[in-house]
């Protein structure tokens, strides 16, 4: 079957609400388009988890920050339904601004997540989470969907939204989907576009420090050793490091390790103008 392209709320509902009335379980995957094979496997895990998959597309102009990549970000819908189609998604949802923020974004109703937004990318990028849980509350009642699939490359955001279902009584099961990587290691993201070939190669190093930081622990070494020299690496490699960390799971800070414990290290860098993440969670 073909895919379906929905624009209109009213039509929207009436598609979903089609599916509900079977009795069938609707999943969703949230997406701002450029896809690649990473949303791609999104879908995949949807279709193993419902009846019917729902994607969106929209790029939410309230989670970018003033000096961010908003305007370039790359818009190639055609593609992007095509490899949808292809993946076996049955609907997209492609609202405009003036559908999603139907009272204009300055008179938004906004979402606020306190604390888990503070750390990390939250602290690097002020607002940019609330701009996330505004826009996916506002999907989520829009489509309305049993289950929803988030990756888990966006580490925090996973961390927002299971948050904000779990505070406000979301009757939706969130899950997380595995990173897909190139052969390099580099984690897809529509972002890798803007590298040049040589970039392209030093971001590499990103997934491989990662290993280095998880090998450091599994050695004994300090997470501040640990850090420290990951820091030192990417720096040298010509990267802007924003953070190089090792975590709790929930995000909090960790003084040491011992064996059996749940980590995740995370890193964010910048190579130009162009801002990449990736984390690996393990146990020692
Ligand atoms: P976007 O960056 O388009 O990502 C959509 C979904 O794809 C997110 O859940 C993201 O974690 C996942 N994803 C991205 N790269 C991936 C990879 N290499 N492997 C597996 N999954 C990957 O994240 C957003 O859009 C937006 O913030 C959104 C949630 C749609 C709200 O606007």
């Amino acid at each position: 079957m073909s895919i379906t392209e929905i624009r209109e709320l009213s039509a929207l509902r009436e598609a979903v609400g089609a599916v509900k009335a079977r009795g069938q379980r609707v999943a969703f995957v949230p997406t701002m388009g450029n896809l690649h094979a990473g949303h791609f496997s999104l879908i995949e895990l949807a279709r193993q988890n419902a009846d019917f998959v729902v994607a969106s597309i929209f790029v939410n102009p309230t989670q970018f920050g003033p000096n961010e990549d908003f305007d370039r970000y790359p818009r190639t819908p055609d593609a992007d339904v095509q490899g949808l189609s292809a993946a076996g998604c049955d609907a997209v949802w492609m609202p405009n601004v003036a559908t999603m923020y139907p009272m204009g974004v300055e008179r938004a109703v906004q979402m606020r997540v306190p604390v888990i937004t503070e750390t990390l990318d939250g602290a690097h990028r002020p607002g940019h989470f609330d701009g996330v849980a505004t826009v996916v509350c506002r999907l989520f009642n829009q489509v309305r969907p049993d289950v929803a699939i988030f990756g888990r490359k966006d580490y925090q955001q996973l961390a927002v939204i299971r948050a904000m279902v779990r505070d406000l009584a979301m009757p939706i099961e969130i899950i997380g989907a595995p990173t897909r990587r190139e052969d390099s290691g580099l984690a897809l993201s529509s972002r890798n576009q803007y590298l040049s070939a040589e970039q392209r190669s030093t971001a590499t190093l990103i997934s491989q420090m990662l290993q280095t930081m998880e090998q450091g622990l599994r050695a004994g070494e300090s997470i501040e050793a640990v850090q420290d020299n990951a820091v030192k690496c990417l720096q040298q490699a010509g990267f802007d490091v924003d953070y190089a960390v090792v975590r709790q799971p929930d995000l909090t800070e960790v003084a040491s390790v011992a064996a059996g414990q749940s980590v995740v290290a995370l890193i964010a860098v910048r190579l130009g103008t162009t801002r990449l993440i990736d984390n690996s969670e393990f146990t020692l």
